[in-house]
């Protein structure tokens, strides 16, 4: 009898809670929530199609349950302006999941720490010492290495006689080189041998990654349903073993590097030397440097590898335009010599390609969620303190009121019209814009343009036999970050001479 009645006042305190809400706030329209499951019933996999056909209905701004949690979601570039401009402040913090208050110590890394004193340092020093430009600069030959050894491993592949014409599944090539080069910015390792095997180090890195995705994605209910947590005690000690592996796998990480830099008196390039040398300076915590060096990790692996697979599949489907990208890039690199960096400033198709592919495709579609740390008003309706808060950059970059023909993948409309997609133009927000816009964005264009640039170079990319372009998958995969549903098959045929296909190692930078 007891259970029932427990249920009862949950339920009557949640209808009260809601009822009190909505007298008080004028919160934005949005689909009906059932108790206790909120909206969960009704939102389909994929989120960011989902709440595009809701703001079809509801109106460019809307709330949504999950669970009890308000979400509100944007869908125009007046209201990004909104929220990233006007009410940046107050709209900074982070909701944080169960999991992801484990393995961030509770936000004590940058990407999953509220707006305050914490986060202000710890941005400060991403500005200004991790992506600054000077060691952009000085990473560059770890970015070259990685992309040529790509290239080459592509070649080996496709030159062998029994794969002569035939489809390589490329998110392989693009995952490992995407892996191989965020594990050597961040921890200042190649993970894998010249014979191209991972390393016994690079297996137990590989592990973790595998299993936080796992644990990641794992739905659980506990997450929504706040009242029940104490149901899923096998799941917290899933997270605490998976936040051992990964503090153990870095500190041994970091006492190596410690080590290497007492003997050699060097310090290197990469994130894990330069923030042991900024630890007092900045007062970083043990968990904190731990926490920024994952970060770097989830963030900049997955986003750049899903940028460069779409892009490939607009480009294997529109061959007009990897014909156009082609003649530029024979135009100012040639034919004698690979594409490097430097040559990107005097390849505007290919950077506008590269703005097209941000455009259509970003692979944050909903950025990362932000959370109300007061009560404001976003296009006259009120966002109530602790609700969260998404923009849809994919409904902004294909809204037909502001893009012609959006649906249609035409990288002169840049040339026609040059806009900025680093955050100042709210039409175009790949990286999102204001106090949290993403720190590694200048990292990621040159990657996903030395990559676009390198592989139109070398290779000609066709669709698999008997597969017709508009046959090919377009859909996405669900998920915070939106992968293809298929991953994209394309044959490869060489364009340049064998011994142009050699990787340009960098050594120990
Ligand atoms: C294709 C590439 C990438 C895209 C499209 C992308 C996009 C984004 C977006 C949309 C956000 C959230 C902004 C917000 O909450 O308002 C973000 C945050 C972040 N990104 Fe990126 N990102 C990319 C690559 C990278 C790389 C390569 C790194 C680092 C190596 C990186 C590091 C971060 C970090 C640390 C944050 C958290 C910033 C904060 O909370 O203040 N990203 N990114």
């Amino acid at each position: 009898m007891a259970f029932p009645l427990l249920i009862l006042s949950f339920l009557t305190l949640f209808i009260a809670y809601k009822l009190f809400q909505r007298f008080r706030f004028k919160l934005p329209p949005g689909p009906r929530p059932l108790p206790i499951v909120g909206n969960l019933y009704d939102i389909k996999p994929v989120l960011v199609r989902c709440f595009t056909e809701w703001s079809q209905v509801y109106g460019p701004i809307f709330s949504v349950y999950l669970g009890s949690h308000l979400s509100v979601v944007v869908n125009s570039a007046e209201l990004a302006k909104e929220v990233l401009k006007d009410n940046d402040q107050q709209l900074a913090n982070r909701n944080r999941t169960r999991q992801i208050a484990k393995f961030s110590k509770n936000g004590s890394d940058l990407i999953w720490s509220d707006y305050g004193p914490h986060y202000v340092k710890v941005r400060k020093l991403c500005t200004l010492e991790l992506f600054s430009m000077k060691r952009l600069e000085g990473l560059r030959p770890i970015r070259e290495d990685e992309v040529t050894s790509m290239v080459e491993s592509i070649f080996k592949d496709c030159s062998k006689p029994e794969n002569e014409g035939k489809a390589v599944v490329l998110r392989e090539y693009l995952g490992m080189m995407a892996f191989l080069h965020i594990t050597r910015l961040t921890f200042g390792k190649r993970f894998m041998d010249s014979n191209g095997v991972i390393d016994g180090q690079g297996e137990e890195l590989k592990a973790i990654l595998h299993n936080g995705i796992k644990l990641g994605t794992k739905k659980s209910w506990a997450e929504f349903l706040p009242w029940f947590r104490f149901f899923f005690k096998t799941e917290n000690q899933l997270l605490a073993e998976h936040d051992a592996l990964a503090d153990s796998f870095t500190k041994k990480i970091m006492q190596e590097h410690t080590l290497a830099r007492h003997k050699t008196g060097n310090t290197k390039n990469h994130f894990v030397d330069a923030l042991l040398t900024l630890q007092k300076e900045y007062d970083l915590s043990d968990d904190t440097v731990t926490g920024l060096l994952w970060d770097m990790i989830s963030a900049g692996m997955d986003t750049t590898t899903i940028t460069v697979e779409w892009a490939m599949a607009e480009l294997v489907r529109n061959p007009r335009v990897q014909q156009k990208v082609q003649e530029e890039l024979d135009r100012v690199v040639g034919s004698d010599r690979v594409m490097t960096e430097a040559d990107i400033p005097n390849l505007p198709y290919l950077q506008c390609v590269t703005k097209e592919c941000f455009r259509m495709h970003p692979p944050t579609p909903l950025m990362l969620p932000h959370k109300a740390s007061t009560n404001v008003k976003i296009g006259g309706y009120d966002i109530p303190k602790g609700a969260t808060v998404s923009v849809n950059v994919w409904a902004l970059a294909r809204d037909p009121a502001v893009w012609k023909n959006p649906l249609e993948f035409r990288p002169e409309r840049f040339q026609e019209e040059d806009i900025d997609m680093k955050g100042t133009d709210y039409r175009l927000l790949p990286f999102g814009s204001g106090r949290r816009i993403c720190p590694g964005a200048q990292l990621a264009i040159y990657l996903v343009t030395s990559m676009l640039g390198h592989m139109l170079h070398h290779f000609t990319w066709t669709p698999p036999a008997g597969m017709k372009p508009e046959e090919m998958d377009m859909m996405e995969q669900p998920g915070t970050v939106t992968y293809m549903r298929t991953p994209l098959q394309a044959v490869p045929t060489p364009r340049l001479s064998a011994d142009l296909f050699k990787r340009v190692a960098a050594g120990n930078v």
